[in-house]
């Protein structure tokens, strides 16, 4: 990568200007059943007995849905996903239904945000007994870790990334323990609470100098964070990185060596850089870079550089779509959706000549359409005989299907694929499906999604 693409994310961004510091506004402001819950962490504390029939309603988005944008939505989802549609509809139409999760920042210094979590009924989306199967084969559970941000700490063992070394990174395996206590940084640990009910915990604004504790965010997307398996002393890449909720997930799974997260639309990159600025701190501004490329460039510029590249692509973001600023802007969209697949096809072909052989590619989008999803998938692969994708239905679906709806690919996918591996078996589901991706279906109850995952290996 060439230095004038480059840019430390530390680097000032002159536009933005940190927020005057408000010292005598309450810490937290928060809608807890209905409550508009605000004060201080003790009060917080105080008023966690609020009960369910005190509800009262979100403030509302004032926005409609796009009627164009939810025509077409109709028409194909209707097709594509039969009985699921109805409910994945009715969650989109009712934003109050909309679940938020909050993803801990191992980094900051978080001072009971965990207690508070719980006492408003958060709970851990990671299960002690999800995380080995999700994070790594064989984790270590530490309980005797010397960093102890939170004032329950003690309670909860950290679970850290020590992973067996997957093919070919034996090297990285080795440095884990050299490096991550000489950064003086907390053992990674993904952490994410959610609730049943669509209840958002308040934002945190920017304050200059000071690391924010969490990140709000549809759980769903961490699930390609999941399925990327970063690991200690990895070279990574976030093809596809504004505003950097993906990255910052996978600055909580492990201390890569190099995470150079991309953004070619300089306000979004802007964005970026301010989201790496509030949650990762100064010790890791050298392993953790921004840059600007047209991500179709790197399989060129990059060829064979990353043990792991997250392609979130850019997409038809269904949540987004549906509430267009006006009805031009949703008929807008829906003329340029179908130039997409193309543009996803060519980044996730870039994101497999930048990975090493052996390395892995996720791929992912917040859209419910086929031929963003699996028809991508399924194309490059045919265009790839060095690429094999992977099952994630054992892997992520089976043990997160109380949290999430999960779909595999739709039985008609892939007749042309030339590849032995995955030609379906007989059964219901075959691992064909399986391996081609799987979907996030926002449903009522669970309104996680959409989104769907790919993870696909380069072989040589
Ligand atoms: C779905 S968003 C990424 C969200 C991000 N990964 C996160 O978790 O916060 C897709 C991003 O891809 C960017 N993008 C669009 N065209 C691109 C291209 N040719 N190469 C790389 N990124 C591109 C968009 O500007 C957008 O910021």
């Amino acid at each position: 990568m060439s230095p004038n693409t480059l840019y430390r994310f530390y680097r000032r961004v002159t536009s933005f200007k940190p927020p005057k510091p408000t010292p005598t506004l309450p810490l937290w402001t928060c809608n807890v059943y209905g409550h508009t819950v605000s004060g201080d962490v003790s009060k917080l504390q105080e008023r966690k007995n609020v009960s369910s029939n005190q509800v009262i309603k979100r403030r509302k988005k004032d926005r409609p849905p796009c009627p164009s944008v939810l025509s077409h939505f109709d028409k194909q989802y209707g097709e594509e996903l039969g009985d699921l549609w109805a409910s994945a509809r009715a969650v989109l139409l009712d934003p109050h239904s909309w679940q938020y999760g909050v993803m801990l920042n191992r980094f900051s210094a978080v001072t009971g945000i965990t207690q508070i979590l719980q006492s408003q009924g958060f709970s851990s989306l990671l299960q002690q007994t999800d995380i080995p199967r999700l994070l790594c084969d064989g984790p270590s559970v530490v309980t005797n870790s010397k960093y102890k941000p939170e004032d329950n700490s003690l309670l909860q063992p950290h679970f850290i990334s020590k992973c067996p070394p997957d093919d070919n990174t034996s090297h990285v395996f080795s440095q884990d323990l050299q490096f991550e206590p000489s950064l003086g940084l907390p053992h990674p640990s993904l952490q994410c609470y959610i609730h049943p009910h669509p209840l958002r915990f308040p934002s945190q604004t920017h304050r200059h100098g000071q690391l924010k504790q969490y990140y709000l965010l549809n759980a769903a997307s961490l699930l390609p964070v999941l399925a990327l398996k970063v690991r200690d002393g990895e070279k990574v890449l976030d093809l596809c990185s504004a505003p950097g909720g993906k990255a910052i997930a996978v600055m909580q799974c492990a201390t890569p060596e190099l995470l150079c997260c991309n953004e070619p639309d300089p306000h979004r990159r802007d964005w970026l850089s301010r989201t790496l600025e509030s949650f990762l701190p100064p010790s890791l501004r050298t392993r953790v870079i921004v840059s600007a490329q047209d991500g179709c460039s790197f399989g060129q510029s990059e060829a064979g550089t990353y043990d792991k590249v997250l392609v979130d692509a850019p997409c038809s973001n269904d949540r987004s779509w549906l509430y267009s600023s006006s009805s031009q802007q949703g008929e807008q969209r829906l003329r340029e959706r179908a130039r997409l697949p193309a543009l996803q096809a060519q980044l996730l072909r870039s994101a497999l000549s930048a990975v090493r052989p052996g390395g892995i590619v996720v791929y992912s989008t917040c859209t419910l359409s086929t031929s963003e999803n699996y028809t991508v998938v399924e194309t490059v692969l045919n265009d790839c005989p060095e690429a094999e994708a992977e099952d994630l239905w054992e892997e992520i679906a089976v043990p997160l299907s109380k949290y999430f709806t999960f779909r595999p690919a739709p039985p008609d996918h892939g007749k042309a694929l030339h590849k032995p591996s995955l030609q379906p078996h007989n059964g219901t589901v075959s691992p064909y499906q399986h391996r081609l991706g799987i979907l996030v279906v926002p449903q009522t109850g669970k309104t996680w999604g959409p989104m769907f995952l790919s993870r696909i290996r380069r072989k040589k």
